[in-house]
């Protein structure tokens, strides 16, 4: 037998939002599970590149032995209903570029998991799934999105719980996902964070993200553009990532651009407008990036409302 299943790229933290927002994106990866007839083969991991930004050496350095996630999640799903996998051929098509803050390791995580679930007669719920994927990525604010689709806010309770809420992105509000060609490595990102943070910048984000669920909920620009700001990873990040200030700084001015964020651990920068020249945010951030000889890809995208889906069985 053999699963396909199909799974978007993800967006997480939106400024105030560090380790609880999250929104699925356009871009795709698509993960095959089949089970193969030679005993004794163990697990086979492929990955294929679908995108022209993701280079060989990354893809070369991806593990793709026992030491995947994707072979930790599989193992991980067996292990909870007593069973060891084998046997098994995991092909992974990628779109979406790796080590770039757009959750290409949630979406392996999470297309290995439903295809393996259901390989398995589908013992797993989707709450079973979203914890087994919050537990290897860390955090559920990449996973949970690529389970749900839409735009979530999650948290994981002390008691292990994931808890997810779906919000409503306005329609009308742009989202341009500038991506990079240089790397960054989420445990790199996250390693430059410090232990604790004072209580001025915990209250400051605390007040943001309130801001930010209100602006939402009422679609209100002028509160978004004050809600879109963050202490808690931001500034620590900014000194891994060449342009971020510039371009962070570029568009403040600007009435229609609502906020500049960082994707994830970055290193791509979320540009969100409202009724703002599309073409004028490409070429500032291409231009800034070009200044410093970084090349990037640059396009505004919808949500993606559906989350992983199983396309072929
Ligand atoms: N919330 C996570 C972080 C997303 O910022 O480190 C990256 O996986």
């Amino acid at each position: 037998m053999k699963v396909t299943v199909k799974v978007p790229a993800t967006s997480a933290n939106l400024g105030p939002g560090f380790d609880c927002l999250g929104l699925a994106l356009p871009i795709y990866n698509t993960i095959t599970i089949e089970e193969t007839v030679l005993p004794g083969t163990g697990i086979e991991i492929n990955l294929i590149s679908d995108n022209d930004i993701t280079d060989e050496a990354i893809f070369n350095n991806v593990p793709k032995d026992e030491n995947s996630i994707v072979y930790k999640a599989v193992e991980m799903l067996y292990n909870s209903i007593g069973q060891e996998p084998s046997e098994l051929k995991i092909n992974i098509h990628s779109q979406i570029p790796i080590t770039r803050g757009l959750g290409s390791s949630a979406s392996v995580v999470v297309g290995a998991l439903l295809a393996a679930n259901k390989l398995l007669g589908s013992p797993a719920d989707t709450a079973a799934l979203l914890s087994i994927a919050t537990e290897i990525e860390g955090h559920p604010d990449n996973v949970a999105p690529a389970i749900l689709g839409g735009f979530i806010l999650s948290s994981q309770e002390d008691s292990g719980l994931i808890l997810t809420e779906k919000l409503n992105w306005p329609e009308d509000w742009d989202i341009t996902v500038c991506i990079p060609d240089f790397e960054l490595s989420t445990n790199i990102a996250r390693s430059v964070l410090p232990d604790s943070v004072p209580i001025q910048d915990a209250v400051y984000n605390a007040k943001h993200l309130a801001m930010f669920i209100q602006a939402i909920n009422t679609k209100n620009i002028k509160l978004m553009k004050k809600a879109l700001h963050d202490r808690l990873h931001q500034p620590y990040r900014e000194k891994l990532i060449p342009g971020m200030k510039e371009i962070m700084d570029v568009f403040k001015n600007e009435d229609n651009v609502i906020g500049t964020v960082l994707s994830g651990a970055g290193p791509s920068i979320l540009v969100i407008s409202h009724k703002y020249d599309l073409d004028k945010i490409k070429s500032t951030v291409k231009d800034i990036w070009e200044s410093l000889s970084i090349k990037s890809d640059i396009r505004t995208l919808k949500i993606e409302n559906n989350g992983a889906e199983i396309i072929e069985e």
